[in-house]
């Protein structure tokens, strides 16, 4: 029997929550159509569909079945699986963690054991691993959707914190490619306490403006001095684009994840549709522009 999983794009970072922060956003994911045979089969369709390996050793998709089905206790279980994408590879909108996510529900799905979410989150976090480098912020809003707090990887603790107020997103995507992990190695390795303690107060405020909805502390919360000095430069026309963001009335404009994407809040459609066209001016016509708002909802299996 076919069932079919729906994985929502995802924010990793939110500015200044690295790798503490993910949000999920609605509209835009994924779709993982599943078919349980004795071996794996990988047929891919959409966004970037040339750039996914087929191999099952090297699918994230089928790397996370894997690993969910090892810490079951239970031997492995092959399916078909069609992947039709619409998050870019390498990207910066969670399409590895989508990925990871639908992988281990999809084996928790042909296992009867949809109530391990402890093992599908281990799982996914394992093939993310693989590809990425060991994070949950992407993980954690596209399994339980909405905005969350990684407290801790390994324990693989999460923390959902409710937004209480209306955001509009418009996300952009440049036509170039940052994979995760080479966007891990331009990150500073040492801080300053000073440095520290500022991204710090930026983090808390973002967390507590969101779940306060208070308007007016969103601008400072958005601020990244960790990230964005370091990989800014990596996305040819990032500065301009968050000045003309935040000119056009967004709260913020960082990056989202590791990107290439970028991301600002904003308050009402129409200020995200016209920070939309003056990002497709700056970004020009190849890149890729959504208006999104965030998503409750985490990934949904349809049978
Ligand atoms: N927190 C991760 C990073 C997210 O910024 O490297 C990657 O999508």
């Amino acid at each position: 029997m076919s069932f079919k999983i729906f994985a929502p794009a995802t924010i990793g970072n939110v500015a200044s929550g690295f790798d503490v922060l993910g949000l999920a956003v609605d509209g835009l994911g994924d779709y993982f159509t599943c078919t349980p045979q004795s071996h794996y089969e990988i047929l891919v369709s959409g966004r970037d569909a040339d750039l996914v390996p087929l191999d099952p050793l090297h699918n994230t998709v089928s790397i996370a079945a894997e690993a969910f089905y090892r810490f079951l206790g239970v031997g492995s279980r092959g399916f078909k699986v069609h992947i039709e994408r619409a998050l870019p590879l390498a990207g910066g909108l969670g399409s590895s963690a989508a990925s990871s996510v639908a992988g281990a529900l999809a084996a928790a799905e042909i296992t009867g054991s949809r109530h391990r979410s402890d093992l599908v989150l281990r799982a996914a976090l394992h093939a993310e691993g693989v590809v990425a480098g060991p994070h949950l912020d992407n993980i954690a809003p596209c399994f339980y959707g909405g905005l969350t707090l990684v407290q801790d990887t390994e324990a693989l603790s999460v923390y959902q914190i409710p937004i209480q107020m209306e955001l509009w997103i418009t996300l952009v995507t440049p036509p170039i490619k940052i994979k995760t992990k080479d966007a891990r190695r331009v990150l500073p390795e040492h801080l300053k306490t000073e440095q520290w303690t500022k991204q710090m107060a930026h983090c808390t405020t973002l967390a507590l403006a969101l779940a306060r909805g208070d308007h007016e502390q969103l601008a400072f919360g958005l601020r990244d001095t960790f990230a964005e000095p370091a990989r800014g430069p990596l996305i040819p026309g990032f500065l301009a684009a968050q000045k003309a963001s935040i000119d056009a009335g967004a709260y913020g404009f960082s990056i989202s994840g590791s990107g290439p994407t970028c991301f600002a809040l904003t308050p009402r459609a129409e200020v995200a549709h016209a920070v939309s066209r003056r990002l497709l001016e700056i970004f020009g016509s190849a890149a890729q522009v959504h208006v999104v708002q965030p998503r409750r909802q985490g990934a949904e299996i349809f049978l």
